[in-house]
């Protein structure tokens, strides 16, 4: 089984307006200290596994963990491989914010040992970065692709569409341009409108035109369209890649994989104690730290999966992926398969796709896939 570790750096220069996840904003970070937090959580967690897994990848993800020092990834890079047998071709990722990006922190990160770089630069144009709250321009994301592409075999870029006002034809010019960077991997998420983030507010008081679902569904479609022509088709919802090129890291949740998460608010998915065991870290990045120095973690959350939530678990992931699911190989691991007659229903409603023991989910289905799940197991 394919093994991971996720690290979450929760800080960010500045909250974007429409982005719900665990980021915070603090005046000054005694970077030290929460390197220590993260480093007591790994201890912990690989003291608590009857068997070490082989890391086959690492995450930094956040918040920006482009804010973090060379030194301080090091240092987490360092205690991850004293721990744990690191494989050889291990995969190791760093977000990176274009207004925190510096060539300097990059060379740093290289020589820390991280192979690939995942850029937030999430629209090209400036009047919509501006409105998207984003502290850089277009010339500065430019500029970090090119410092990012400078120092790393492997850069992914990330764009958000379906943004205010958004026409059909200037997302396809845009990803056109996207795509004229030459990095073998893209992240394209359509705009979600997060409850209770100022974005939320705006919308609700009709001061942010989002496209509707028609116009939603046509730019999705686009989205598929121009990046299968360029070669980088999507392997997940959001997700394209050139062939070989795909994060082996959000393969491994997508496949339903192991993986451990450390940090303020972070998700784990992995044997503890001999019992496959769902984690969630305290979010609230000062509280976590307060109780990773009592204990030795900070996960509030400690909970034994059962064999059916595993298999819904496994079940959604797998179908969000265009390999899809391997009927035989999902019955082997829980022991019970999926019923005939509900696949049946789903193909004929254009949901699913049955090719011998494999199953997909059609572009349709992906977009419905809690639906899909949901009349699969009932
Ligand atoms: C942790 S951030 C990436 C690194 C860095 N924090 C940044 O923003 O440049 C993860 C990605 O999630 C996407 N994202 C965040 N909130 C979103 C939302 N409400 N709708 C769609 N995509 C969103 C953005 O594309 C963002 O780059
Ligand atoms: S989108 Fe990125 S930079 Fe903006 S608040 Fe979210 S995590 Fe921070």
């Amino acid at each position: 089984m394919a093994f991971g570790v996720y690290v979450h750096w929760p800080f960010c220069a500045a909250k974007c307006p429409y982005c719900d996840f665990n980021s915070h904003v603090r005046a000054a970070i005694d970077e030290d200290g929460w390197v220590d937090g993260i480093v007591s959580e790994l201890e912990w967690t690989a003291a608590n596994q009857i068997v070490r897994p082989v890391v086959e990848t690492i995450f930094f993800g956040g918040g920006t963990p482009s804010l973090m020092t060379g030194r301080s990834v090091g240092r987490v890079l360092q205690k991850i491989a004293a721990l744990w047998p690191m494989a050889n071709d291990a995969e190791i990722t760093l977000e990176a914010n274009p207004a925190s990006a510096d060539a300097h922190r990059f060379a740093d990160y290289r020589a820390a040992g991280v192979n690939r770089v995942s850029l937030g630069v999430q629209a090209l144009n400036d009047a919509d970065l501006k409105k998207l709250g984003r502290l850089h321009d277009v010339a500065e994301a430019k500029a970090a692709l090119a410092m990012a592409m400078a120092n790393f075999g492997r850069v992914s870029l990330d764009l958000i569409y379906a943004r205010p006002d958004q026409t059909d034809a200037a997302w396809r010019s845009e990803l056109q341009q996207a795509l004229s960077f030459g990095t073998d991997h893209l992240s394209l998420y359509q705009l979600t409108i997060e409850p209770e983030t100022p974005y939320a507010l705006l919308h609700k008081n009709g001061q942010l035109r989002i496209p509707d679902e028609d116009l939603a569904a046509g730019l999705y479609e686009t989205t598929q369209e121009v990046t299968e022509a360029a070669g980088l088709p999507a392997y997940e919802v959001s997700n394209h890649a050139r062939s070989g090129q795909e994060s082996r890291h959000n393969l491994i949740y997508w496949r339903y994989g192991d993986y451990a998460g450390v940090g303020p608010g972070a998700h784990g998915r992995l044997e503890l104690n001999g019992a496959r065991t769902a984690t969630a870290a305290i979010k609230l990045p000062e509280r976590w730290r307060d109780t990773v120095g009592k204990t030795g973690h900070g996960f509030s959350e400690m909970t034994p999966v059962s064999n059916q939530e595993a298999a819904r678990e496994h079940l959604l992931m797998n179908l969000r992926l265009s390999e899809g699911l391997d009927l035989a190989g999902y019955e082997k691991r829980w022991g019970n398969g999926l019923d005939a007659a509900k696949i049946n229903s789903l193909i004929g409603e254009g949901f699913l796709l049955r090719d011998g023991d494999v199953l997909r989910a059609t572009p349709a289905g992906r977009l419905l896939l809690n639906r899909v799940i949901e009349e699969l197991l009932d």
